[in-house]
Parts: C-alpha cells; sequence; structure tokens
C-alpha cells in the first residue's frame, strides 16, 4: 500500500511544522512495514520539512513526492523546476498529470511522457494521474479516456517504476466518489493495460470513506488532498491502509 497526502498550493513554513509536529505525536502507534508513505509539500517548503524530520528522528520513512516537474532537465525555463533539481533537494518522487495541471497548464500526453522519461533518468518515482471529467462519465466515456491517458505508459509498465494514480475529476474536492464496484473495474482496466502496476485512489477519499475505499481489492493505496492538510484525518487514513498491509 502507498499513501501520499497531496497538499497543492497550502501550508506556509509555520504551517508546514506544526503539522509535522502534531503528525509525528500523533504517529507514535505506527511501525515501519509494507506501507510506504509520502508528503507532498510546496516545493519551498522542502528543507524545512527535511530538517523536521531529521530533528524530530521520524522512526518511519516519508518519502518527498513533488507535484510536479518540468520536462526537460535544465535550461532557460523560469519559474520552472526540473526533476534533476528535485533529487537533488531530496525528492524521491513526483505527481505527473495531475488534472489541476492538465486543465491549468494544457498538459498533453507528449509532455507528459517526457515528464516521466525524466523522472526515470533522475531515479524518481512517478505517481501518474488519470481520470475522466463529469461530461465524460455521464456520456461513457471513462474508459476512452483513461485508456488514452495510459497509452504513454505502455512500454514502461512492466518495470515496476511507475504508479497510477485514478483520480476521477469530478470528485476531486467535491466529496463525491464512485461507487465501490466502479472504482474497482477502473482499476482492473489500468491494472490489465499496464500489469504490475500500483494503482492509487483520489478524489474526496478521506478518513470517514477510507475504510470502504482502501480494501477494494484491486486499490493499492491513496492519493490524499484536502484531508492530508488536517494531521488527524491524514493519520485516521494511513491507519487504515496499515491494517491492510
Ligand atoms: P482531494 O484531492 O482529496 O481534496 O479530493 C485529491 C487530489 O487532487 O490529489
Amino acid at each position: 500500500m502507498i499513501i501520499v497526502g497531496n497538499w497543492k498550493m497550502n501550508k506556509d513554513v509555520k504551517e508546514s511544522n506544526h503539522f509535522l509536529d502534531s503528525f509525528i505525536s500523533n504517529m507514535k502507534w505506527y511501525k515501519q512495514n509494507n506501507l510506504r508513505l509520502f508528503l507532498s509539500p510546496p516545493y519551498p517548503l522542502v528543507n524545512d520539512i527535511k530538517n523536521k524530520i531529521l530533528e524530530k528522528k521520524f522512526h518511519f520513512e516519508l518519502g518527498l513526492c513533488a507535484q510536479n516537474c518540468h520536462n526537460k532537465n535544465f535550461g532557460s525555463h523560469t519559474g520552472e523546476v526540473s526533476a534533476k533539481i528535485l533529487k537533488s533537494v531530496g525528492f524521491s518522487s513526483v505527481i505527473i498529470g495531475h488534472s489541476e495541471r492538465r486543465k491549468s497548464f494544457n498538459e498533453t500526453n507528449e509532455i507528459l511522457l517526457e515528464k516521466i522519461l525524466r523522472c526515470f533518468e533522475n531515479n524518481l518515482l512517478p505517481i501518474f494521474c488519470v481520470g475522466e471529467t463529469l461530461a465524460e462519465r455521464q456520456k461513457g466515456d471513462q474508459y476512452k479516456i483513461i485508456e488514452n491517458q495510459i497509452s504513454i505508459l505502455k512500454p514502461y509498465s512492466n518495470k515496476n517504476n511507475i504508479v497510477v494514480a485514478y483520480e476521477p475529476v469530478w470528485a476531486i474536492g467535491s466529496g463525491k466518489t464512485p461507487t465501490n464496484e466502479e472504482i474497482n473495474d477502473i482499476h482492473l482496466f489500468i491494472k490489465k493495460n499496464l500489469p504490475n502496476t500500483s494503482v492509487l485512489y483520489g478524489g474526496s477519499l478521506n478518513e470517514k470513506n477510507a475504510k470502504d475505499i482502501l480494501p477494494i481489492s484491486n486499490v493499492d493505496g491513496g492519493l490524499v488532498g484536502g484531508a492530508s492538510l488536517d494531521y488527524s484525518k491524514f493519520t485516521s487514513i494511513i491507519k487504515v491502509a496499515n491494517e491492510i498491509c
């Protein structure tokens, strides 16, 4: 199981420190096992978080996951951050193709594939997001959309070095989720197309529905947005995942 907390553009240094102090106290029960935990903060917080992890001597691994990277390793791209830089400051994984970025930054399959290749070159684990909009689901097009999104991963899927996150766009931040059966069917579809790939669920995953969603047979973990901002909610989700591991 993998649990990733995606903070998006939330928390400043003070708020992040406060979260980590409370989170570590709340995680005393936890014994490192097969569960892989990641936190995905805004880039500028990474050094502070790394120091906090060292200073607090975390008794478990908390990987740092970036929320994006550029599709080139260096160059004249003002305001951008490359996979190479991310690796050098301590990130071990990167969210690629989140629907908020696909929409706001017109990230196409071609660009997303380049980003994934940059992750491989820099030994970073890509967490690749896919999912249909509400209009696409209403037309019954979800499988077609997801098939197209994952098509770029096919040549790489046997190496066990990509994680996919199924995040229906209409479920993100909305409090709505697909039924358990719908989630399982899409995850199974992704796994049939990409053997050996872990598939996380994301989209309004919270401390209440985690006990229903995380045990679904083809769900290998969760990408948590809103609920990861609250140390107590995030810990409750980790507890559920820990019981399944
Ligand atoms: P949410 O976000 O949990 O707030 O719906 C998930 C995500 O966008 O990764």
